[in-house]
């Protein structure tokens, strides 16, 4: 059984479509083939890989409540061809967003499933996560953490000739548990989406988001885009500074 899991972000490092994409590779079985749409240039790629596929997973970011520009143009074309070559996938989604209600991917949820029934495919349901950004972050944190635990290591061997300094395994666990916590949400149904890809069965429309209360939300999420304005143009982005007019 062969499954396509195709990155719809068009961001080419870091994006959080990777991370899940990741994730629910773990607990999908089979054939996979991962691809990466995030222009014209990748339609005949893709398409090529469906011919013999019997599952889909589309991984995408919401952009303006909806689908990015993009991956309608992708699907316009894929509707054709799934015509043309009688294909009839299962088609998956996984879409997360910048906000913390996971819900807010229904709109996106019911543009994929009416795009099945034009194409003649099979709508198999999908997860919807809010605090995509956020969750992004949990696992770059994790990654630095396993970083500094390697460089403490090092140094306590170096140092006291111990291996597994007790109080830096302690702390690591403690933190990367803490991280766990705050994916379980969508990793419970990354497990119950690869159960209906390997039955083809029908998952129907889950949401989750990142596990915090939402006013510890807000206030990360204030200070993580004010850094982030900080860097990418000055404070709210540029968006109070003088424009030049454009040509
Ligand atoms: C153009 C644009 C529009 C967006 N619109 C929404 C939106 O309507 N609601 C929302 O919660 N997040 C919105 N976001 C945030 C993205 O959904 C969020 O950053 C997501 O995690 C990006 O996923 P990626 O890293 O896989 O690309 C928008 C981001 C961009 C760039």
């Amino acid at each position: 059984m062969k499954t396509v899991l195709i990155n719809c972000s068009p961001k080419k490092r870091f994006c959080a479509s990777q991370y899940f994409l990741f994730l629910q590779k773990l607990f999908t079985g089979g054939k996979k083939v991962s691809e990466k749409l995030r222009n014209q240039a990748d339609h005949a790629r893709i398409l090529d890989q469906l011919k013999d596929a019997q599952t889909v997973v589309f991984c995408l970011p919401l952009y303006v409540d909806g689908v990015p520009s993009h991956v309608l143009r992708f699907m316009e074309e894929m509707e054709t061809f799934c015509r043309q070559n009688d294909i009839h996938l299962n088609v998956y989604c996984i879409a997360n967003n910048g906000f913390i209600e996971g819900r807010q991917n229904e709109p996106l949820m019911q543009i994929i499933e009416n795009f099945c029934s034009r194409a003649g495919l099979i709508w198999g349901g999908g997860v919807g996560i809010g605090g995509g950004v956020m969750l992004n972050v949990t696992r770059i944190v994790f990654e630095i953490q396993i970083g500094l635990l390697v460089l403490n290591t090092v140094l306590s061997v170096i140092q006291t000739g111990v291996l597994f300094p007790k109080d830096l395994w302690i702390d690591f666990g403690e933190n990367a548990l803490t991280l766990l916590f705050f994916n379980l949400g969508a990793l419970f149904y990354f497990a119950l989406m690869g159960a209906a890809i390997r039955k083809g069965s029908y998952l129907g429309k889950k949401y989750t988001r990142i596990l915090i209360p939402s006013f510890i939300f807000i206030l990360f999420a204030d200070i993580f885009f004010i850094i982030i304005s900080l860097f990418e143009g000055g404070i709210f982005r540029g968006w109070l500074a003088k424009k030049e007019p454009a040509n």
